[in-house]
C-alpha cells in the first residue's frame, strides 16, 4: 500500500486534533501538522506526525512550504482549519452598533485571508498528488442563501468571502490542474473551544464531538471522485447552498 501524506493547518484546534489522531491511526498515513503552537500539544509520540510551527505571516508560510518541499514528500490531502469566532479581540456582533473596523479586519484576516494565503503558496510551490483533495473548514453561516436570521456580521461574512475565494480558485484550478478537488466544509456545531460559549441552546444530539466530525470529513474526502472540483458540503455530505 502506497504511503499517503496529509497536511493539516491550524493543527492545534479541536477539530484538527481529532483529524490528526484519525489520520495517523490509519495504515501508511502520515501527517504534516502546521500550527502557531511550537510544540505538538496532541502528545502523540508517533514517527508519523511531523509538527511544524508557523505564525501564518506570508514570510513564515513561504519558509514552511520550503521546509515541506525539502522533505521531498508528495501531498495527497490538505485540510485547513483556521478560524476564529471569539477571542480577546472579537465577539460575534448582534447588531449594527456592534460593528467596528478592527473586529471585521480580524475576522477577515484569520477566517478568509490566512486560508487563502496558505492555498496560494501550497498550490504554487508544493508537489501535490494528481488527485489531491483539499478541504477548508468553512461554516453554513457563510451561505448567503441560507441567511435567514442575520447577526454575526464578521464571522458570517468572512466565511462567505472564504467560500467565494475557494470557488474562484477551483474554477481556475480546473483549467490549470484538473484532478485536484476542493471542499468547503461545514462541520456542524462541534464541541470545541470555538463553540463553547454558544452551546447552551444547542440540542445534545446536534452538538457533535470533534471525533465524529473528523470521521465524517475524512470519509467525504475519501469518497470525493474529483468529478466536481468544488463542493460546499456539511458533515452529513449534504450540499449547502452557496
Ligand atoms: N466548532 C464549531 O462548532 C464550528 C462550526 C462551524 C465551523 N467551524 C469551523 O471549523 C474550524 C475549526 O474550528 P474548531 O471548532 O476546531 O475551533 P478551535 O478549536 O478554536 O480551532 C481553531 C483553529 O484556528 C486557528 N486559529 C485560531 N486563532 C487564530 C489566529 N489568531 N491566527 C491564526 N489561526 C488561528 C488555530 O490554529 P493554531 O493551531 O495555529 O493555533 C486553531 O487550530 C474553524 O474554521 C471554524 O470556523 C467550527
Amino acid at each position: 500500500m502506497e504511503k499517503r501524506t496529509s497536511l493539516i493547518i491550524g493543527a492545534s484546534g479541536g477539530i484538527a486534533t481529532a483529524i490528526i489522531k484519525r489520520v495517523i491511526s490509519q495504515q501508511n498515513s502520515d501527517v504534516i501538522a502546521i500550527s502557531r503552537s511550537t510544540t505538538d500539544n496532541i502528545k502523540i509520540n508517533s514517527q508519523k506526525l511531523h509538527w511544524l510551527s508557523s505564525d501564518n505571516t506570508e514570510t513564515s508560510i513561504l519558509s514552511t512550504v520550503k521546509t515541506i518541499n525539502d522533505m521531498g514528500i508528495e501531498i495527497d490531502n490538505i485540510i485547513i482549519t483556521n478560524g476564529v469566532l471569539h477571542n480577546n479581540v472579537v465577539k460575534p456582533e448582534k447588531r449594527l452598533e456592534d460593528i467596528n473596523a478592527d473586529q471585521l479586519r480580524h475576522y477577515y484576516d484569520i477566517n478568509t485571508i490566512i486560508p487563502m494565503l496558505w492555498l496560494r503558496h501550497l498550490l504554487l510551490n508544493l508537489s501535490l498528488s494528481g488527485s489531491c483533495s483539499i478541504a477548508v473548514l468553512s461554516a453554513r453561516i457563510g451561505s448567503i442563501e441560507d441567511n435567514q436570521i442575520g447577526g454575526w456580521y464578521g464571522y458570517r461574512s468572512s466565511k462567505a468571502a472564504l467560500n467565494m475565494l475557494l470557488k474562484t480558485l477551483a474554477i481556475e484550478w480546473q483549467r490549470r490542474h484538473p484532478g485536484v478537488s476542493f471542499l468547503s466544509f461545514h462541520p456542524g456545531t462541534t464541541d470545541t473551544a470555538l463553540s463553547a460559549p454558544f452551546q447552551a441552546n444547542v440540542a445534545k444530539e446536534k452538538l457533535f464531538t470533534p471525533d465524529f466530525v473528523a470521521e465524517q470529513l475524512l470519509s467525504i474526502m475519501t469518497k470525493s471522485d474529483n468529478a466536481t472540483n468544488i463542493q460546499f458540503l456539511d458533515w452529513a455530505g449534504k450540499e449547502v447552498p452557496w
